[in-house]
């Protein structure tokens, strides 16, 4: 596996395992299967309602904990400081687990939902910050939080966020954010790298998987590697778990790599931080 560090200076995997809808019995085994499959980096939040299997596939596994990378998330109605405090410690139940390596925000207050957006992300930062020194929390960082969120929260935070997790595929790139966060030294974590399945047809993508001999897939995963941004597909299909995975003996080459660049946007989700919670 390799790594990136943070501006934290801790080290995150470059390829983790989402856990979107791995859920019971299923959950548990597709998060063992993944981490004897080598990922250690896992993804979960507290509204995928799957904290728990997670928890036991992590224990399942016999990998020791210290060589696995712990994500989840203060979902979007909870934002505040107490409440940022008890949702913490519930999570952390619910894992089965003495610390966490990274605790997201997982959607930015809006102004559509919160009376004071900036009050609401600045008093669940302060909440995370004290968190992270008591060293229940690794680094701390947000979720979906576009320019405008960042930067009203960098006005009072004494921690920058560690890692801005979006949706990020060949058919959305969100170019402009990822520049933002790259000067602002945060990582980019890319959700949803295979648009659930929606970009894999797509010819430029096959001919390239083509001439790789290898599968769309790993084509998209690879391309988001080879932008320093940290991928974390999801499956339940133990061939496909393993398949997401094997990324590292092949290259995408410059040429390549702008073809995907430059792909026509397909696939975008409809989820926006300043609509939630609707879609467009
Ligand atoms: N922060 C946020 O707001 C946010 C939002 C969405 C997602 N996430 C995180 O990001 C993770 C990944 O995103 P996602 O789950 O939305 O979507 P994704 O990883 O882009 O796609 C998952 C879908 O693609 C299929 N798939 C996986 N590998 C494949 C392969 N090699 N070939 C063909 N199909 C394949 C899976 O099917 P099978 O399972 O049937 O194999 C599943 O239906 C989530 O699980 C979650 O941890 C975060």
């Amino acid at each position: 596996m390799k790594y990136l560090t943070l501006n934290d200076g801790h080290s995150i995997p470059l390829v983790g395992f989402g856990t979107y809808k791995c859920t019971a019995q299923e959950g548990i085994q597709s998060v063992t299967a993944a981490i004897e499959n080598g990922y250690r980096l896992i993804d979960t939040a507290a509204i995928y309602g799957n904290e728990d299997a997670v928890g036991k596939g992590i224990k399942a596994s016999n990998v020791p904990r210290e060589q696995l990378y712990i994500t989840t998330k203060l979902w979007r109605e909870n934002l505040g400081y107490a409440s940022t405090k008890k949702e913490f410690a519930r999570s952390l139940q619910k894992l089965n687990l003495e610390y966490i390596d990274l605790y997201l925000i997982h959607w930015p207050a809006n102004a559509k939902n919160y009376e004071n957006w900036q009050q609401a992300n600045t008093d669940t930062w302060r909440a995370m910050e004290e968190l992270q020194a008591e060293g229940k929390i690794k680094s701390i960082g947000v979720s979906n939080f576009f320019k405008q969120h960042l930067e009203a929260l960098l006005q009072t935070a004494n921690v920058v966020p560690a890692v801005n997790q979006i949706e990020f595929h060949p058919g959305y790139r969100q170019q402009e954010l990822v520049n933002f966060c790259n000067f602002k030294t945060i990582t980019v974590e890319a959700w949803s790298p295979l648009a659930r399945g929606k970009i894999l047809k797509n010819t430029i993508l096959k001919d390239i998987a083509k001439k790789h001999n290898t599968s769309v897939a790993q084509v998209c995963l690879r391309w988001v590697i080879q932008h320093k941004i940290i991928v974390i597909p999801k499956s339940n299909t133990t061939h496909r778990i393993k398949e997401n995975i094997d990324l590292f003996d092949f290259e995408l080459s410059t040429l390549e790599m702008t073809q995907i660049d430059t792909l026509p946007k397909m696939g975008f989700s409809g989820e926006l931080p300043d609509i939630w919670p609707d879609r467009i």
